[in-house]
C-alpha cells in the first residue's frame, strides 16, 4: 500500500499535468522545448552581441532550457524569458535561480502584453495564431532594427532575412527577421547574423 508521502507526491504529478494540459488547450501551444537541434542551429542564426540593440525577449519559453541557453551566449544583456503556464515557468524560474544565471530573469506574463519596444532580439517558437498576433505587434511597437528569430513559425506574412534549414525529418526551419527590412535589405556581415549555410530567401 501507499504512504501518505507517495500518495502527495503521485497526486501533485498529476494535478501538475492536468495544469499543463489545461494551458496548453488555452494558450493552443504546448511547453514543447526547441529540440537540441533546432536550439544548436537558432543559437548559430541569431546576431552577434554587438548587432543587437536592447534586451533580448524569449516569448513562451516553456522549461526556461532556451532562456538559459541564450544568457550563457550574451552573459552582458538581460534576458527575459516570458512563460504564461504556471508548471513550465516554475521550473524555468527554480532553473534560473538554481544556476545562478544573474542576467536571466523569468516571468509569468502573456506575452501578448509583453512591452516590445525595449527588445533587440525577439527569439520564439509558437504557433501560427502566435505569430500573427506578434507580427501586428512588432510592426508598431518594436523599433527599426529589433531581430525577431522564430522556430519553425513565420512571422505573420513578413520575409525572413534568412533561414536556416535544422536538418531534422520535419525540415524545420529557423527563421530570422528584423524590423524595418527584408532580405533584400541585409548583407553577410560580422555585425549580422552569421549567414554561413543559410538559404537566401
Ligand atoms: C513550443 S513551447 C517553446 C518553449 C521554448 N521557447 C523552446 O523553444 O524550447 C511554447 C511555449 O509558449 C508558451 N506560450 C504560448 N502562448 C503563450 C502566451 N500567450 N503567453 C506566454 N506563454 C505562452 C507555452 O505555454 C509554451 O510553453
Amino acid at each position: 500500500m501507499a504512504g501518505f508521502g507517495e500518495t502527495a507526491l503521485l497526486t501533485a504529478g498529476l494535478i501538475a499535468v492536468a495544469v499543463v494540459v489545461v494551458y496548453t488547450l488555452r494558450l493552443g501551444a504546448p511547453p514543447w522545448p526547441s529540440s537540441p537541434r533546432a536550439r544548436r542551429v537558432l543559437l548559430e542564426a541569431v546576431p552577434t552581441e554587438s548587432a543587437i540593440d536592447g534586451e533580448i525577449l524569449e516569448l513562451g519559453c516553456g522549461w526556461g532550457g532556451l532562456a538559459l541557453a541564450l544568457a550563457a551566449r550574451y552573459p552582458d544583456r538581460r534576458v527575459l524569458g516570458v512563460e504564461l503556464s504556471p508548471v513550465p515557468w516554475a521550473v524555468a524560474r527554480l532553473r534560473a535561480l538554481a544556476g545562478r544565471v544573474g542576467n536571466l530573469e523569468i516571468q509569468r506574463a502573456d506575452l501578448h502584453r509583453v512591452d516590445l519596444s525595449g527588445a533587440g532580439l525577439i527569439v520564439c517558437y509558437l504557433n501560427r495564431d502566435a505569430m500573427s498576433r506578434l507580427a501586428e505587434r512588432a510592426a508598431t511597437e518594436a523599433r527599426p532594427g529589433t531581430w525577431i528569430v522564430s522556430n519553425t513559425f513565420g512571422l505573420g506574412d513578413g520575409r525572413p532575412v534568412a533561414r536556416r534549414f535544422v536538418g531534422d525529418l520535419y525540415r524545420t526551419e529557423i527563421l530570422v527577421y528584423r524590423i524595418g527590412e527584408d532580405s533584400d535589405g541585409i548583407s553577410d556581415d560580422a555585425t549580422g547574423p552569421r549567414f554561413a549555410h543559410t538559404r537566401d530567401c
